[in-house]
């Protein structure tokens, strides 16, 4: 059974619970790497002082000297270390690989053991460290040891958890067959392994590939370690790829040569006037002062620096994660070195695999940090989905619109909009050319279109991505007529994109152009396009006729949509989109909802949900690989009938691999 359960995603990133035998854990967390005897900073300050849940030690170190070996055996790891929360502990492989120790220096079997025996919370197999830059064979091998070791690890981890790292080295494919073979093991934590020479020489690059690699193919109710990435820099975009655990010797090293680590960088202490930030230390201290202590009394003062700012971009980071602002933390971050910049680029070529584990329906801004904001989890799924499920594609005219600036669009727009909600959707169609791409009128209020916040001045990558967009819609659209009304934004810049565009300078002349009004609905225009938008649903026109609307007093905004005198949909104002009541949820699989959509539990739990309570993960039966969290589900039987509609906290594939945890949050149920 897995002891990790997800709370909150972003991106790739989860906020965890990791249950261990010394307490629950809150994930992506830090920990830093302690020793047995010589801890400058005794590992009991790192939780009362710093804020750390969790430490990291070494067993070979501790099996390596009798004093530490004897007592660590007799009152256990946690005494010898005086710390009480959870403590892992990792196996010799890094001292193996550093020290170029002989093969049999250690054996694998007796150090998990060793470790199980002293009582370390999670315990690491010895892999086989693979150097970076050593050639494939050398790398094969490597993998090889390391997958033969792992599968005779796991029978003596006890109640022990066991992480079992993936190497691999600079080889997707060794790392990807790496991690699916020790998905078939009995592990609990899966680290990434070799990364500590990329950290050095700044690849960050390459580590975003090799998590990458090994992440996709590793069970979701696994955390994943990065090993040895204990820069602050680096925890956003290393989070944002999936990376849960990270331990840090980094803080002490680089005290040690009078570095101090920053979120956006390394300072070294003599290129210094002033101490650059807002811990304790430097708040009451001085590069002056500094200076004048000994070696070890100023290393010891910057350890508490380190160990500071280490411990609050950790924070940050899971704030981001809550708040649905990790890309943005990642791309700021991406700044601080030219190399970091590196990274997130690399990890911008799988932006697709990010996006398909990105929640949707996370009402959060999108605040534009460059172009990158352009391929933004939130923004890359709208356009996706405005190219590949907009459902109206023939018109008699389309009228272009360039924004002005602040949302809603329709507020400057107001005769256009006003014209367009009067004819059809054969007459007219009005679509507004904004950096993300095209918003078709019908879904200016689904997020993220309105929470998008860009420059009033673009770059010319976000403008070519959005002239993309908009000549890959307009392409798959049959007009006569094609309307531009120019106004002086960067977007106008875009017309060229439509053949036989007509540009007019004036509102009053593109109404002049237009279809005249007729007597179309024009919320069933926007229920039509919402419901394709959300669900690749096509409702057959006699579907939206049945239909009717409650408009919000204050708003004017539809709230809720009847079928009869039976409410099935309301729309939330945050995120435009709407969540389907009990009979909702009927419709849409009358409707011919995809089974992208369905998520059967099994039989006693569907009982359960009939009656309010949430589907938990454990009880799924089947979901579909292709689900993302965050969308409006229906929840059904092992019969198929419909128990409850609700909100999907999990993908598809976690909702199967997790046993702690709720994967669909019941909205309405068969009996509530
Ligand atoms: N510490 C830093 N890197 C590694 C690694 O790849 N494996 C293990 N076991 N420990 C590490
Ligand atoms: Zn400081």
């Amino acid at each position: 059974m897995s002891h990790f359960e997800i709370r909150a995603k972003d991106g790739l990133a989860r906020l965890g619970l990791l249950r261990t035998a010394h307490g629950t854990v809150r994930t992506p967390l830090l920990m830093p790497v302690v020793h047995p005897g010589k801890s400058e900073i005794p590992p009991a300050e790192m939780a009362s002082v710093f804020g750390y849940q969790m430490v990291i030690t070494n067993s070979y170190i501790i099996r390596s000297r009798a004093k530490f070996r004897d007592r660590a055996l007799e009152e256990g790891v946690h005494s010898l270390l005086g710390f009480s929360g959870p403590v892992m502990t990792d196996s010799g492989t890094f001292q193996m690989y550093v020290h170029d120790l002989p093969e049999d220096e250690i054996d694998p079997i007796d150090i998990v053991r060793f470790q199980r025996e002293i009582g370390s919370d999670i315990g690491t197999i010895l892999d086989v460290f693979s150097d970076p830059d050593v050639g494939r064979q050398r790398v094969e091998e490597d993998v090889r040891v390391s997958l033969e070791r792992a599968a005779v690890s796991t029978a003596e981890k006890g109640d022990m958890l066991l992480a079992g790292t993936v190497q691999g080295g600079s080889y997707p494919d060794l790392r990807a067959h790496a991690a699916r073979e020790l998905s078939k093991m009995d592990f609990d934590v899966h680290p990434v392994g070799g990364a500590v020479p990329l950290m050095e020489q700044y690849r960050y690059a390459d580590i975003v590939r090799a998590v990458l690699a090994a992440k996709q193919h590793l069970p979701p109710d696994r955390p994943v370690h990065l090993f040895g990435c204990g820069h602050p820099m680096f925890f956003a975009q290393a989070a944002l790829l999936g990376c849960d655990l990270f331990d840090s010797a980094s803080y002490a090293k680089f005290a040690d040569t009078d570095r101090m680590l920053l979120p956006t960088g390394t300072a070294h202490l003599d290129e210094l006037r002033e101490l650059p930030c807002e811990c304790p230390v430097c708040a009451g201290d001085s590069v002056d002062m500094l200076m004048a202590y000994s070696k070890s009394e100023r290393a010891y003062v910057l350890m508490r620096h380190n160990l500071y700012v280490s411990a609050a971009e950790m924070r940050r980071v899971r704030v981001a994660i809550a708040e649905g602002k990790l890309f943005e933390l990642a791309a700021m971050r991406a700044r601080a070195h030219p190399a970091l910049y590196e990274a997130f680029q690399a990890m911008m070529e799988h932006i697709d695999l990010i996006e398909r584990h990105d929640p949707v329906a996370n009402p959060s801004s999108v605040l534009f940090t460059g172009a990158e904001t352009t391929r933004h989890p939130a923004v890359l799924r709208f356009s996706h989905r405005v190219a590949t499920r907009y459902p109206f594609r023939r018109a008699r005219t389309i009228v272009f619109v360039p924004p002005l600036g602040d949302p809603p669009f329709a507020d400057t727009t107001g005769p256009l909009v006003d014209r367009v909600r009067e004819t059809s959707q054969d007459d007219t169609l009005l679509f507004f050319v904004t950096p993300i791409g095209v918003v078709p009128w019908e879904l200016e209020h689904v997020h993220p279109a309105q929470q998008c916040v860009f420059p009033s001045s673009l770059d010319s990558e976000t403008l070519a991505v959005a002239g993309r967009r908009l000549q890959a819609l307009v392409n798959s659209i049959e007009y006569e007529e094609a309307l531009w009304l120019s106004r002086p934004v960067p977007t106008d810049r875009l017309s060229e994109h439509v053949p036989g565009v007509t540009r007019i300078d004036s509102m009053s002349s593109v109404l002049d152009h237009m279809p005249p009004a007729g007597s179309a609905v024009y919320w069933q225009r926007k229920l039509t396009a919402l419901v394709a938008f959300q669900w690749g649903l096509q409702l057959d026109a006699s579907d939206v006729s049945r239909l009717d609307v409650r408009t919000s007093r204050s708003t004017g905004k539809v709230r809720h949509v009847l079928s009869g005198d039976e409410l099935v949909f309301t729309l939330v104002p945050t995120t435009g989109l709407l969540t389907p009541t009990y009979s909702g949820g009927q419709l849409l699989i009358d409707a011919g909802l995809d089974e992208v959509y369905h998520v059967v539990m099994e039989e006693e739990a569907a009982e359960y949900v009939a009656k309010g309570r949430s589907a938990l993960a454990k009880f799924v039966a089947w979901a579909s690989d292709d689900l993302r969290a965050g969308e409006e589900v229906v929840v059904l039987g092992p019969d198929r009938q419909m128990v409850g509609v609700g909100r999907a906290l999990l993908t598809g594939p976690e909702m199967l691999a997790f046993s702690r945890g709720v994967a669909v949050q019941t909205r309405h149920s068969k009996r509530s």
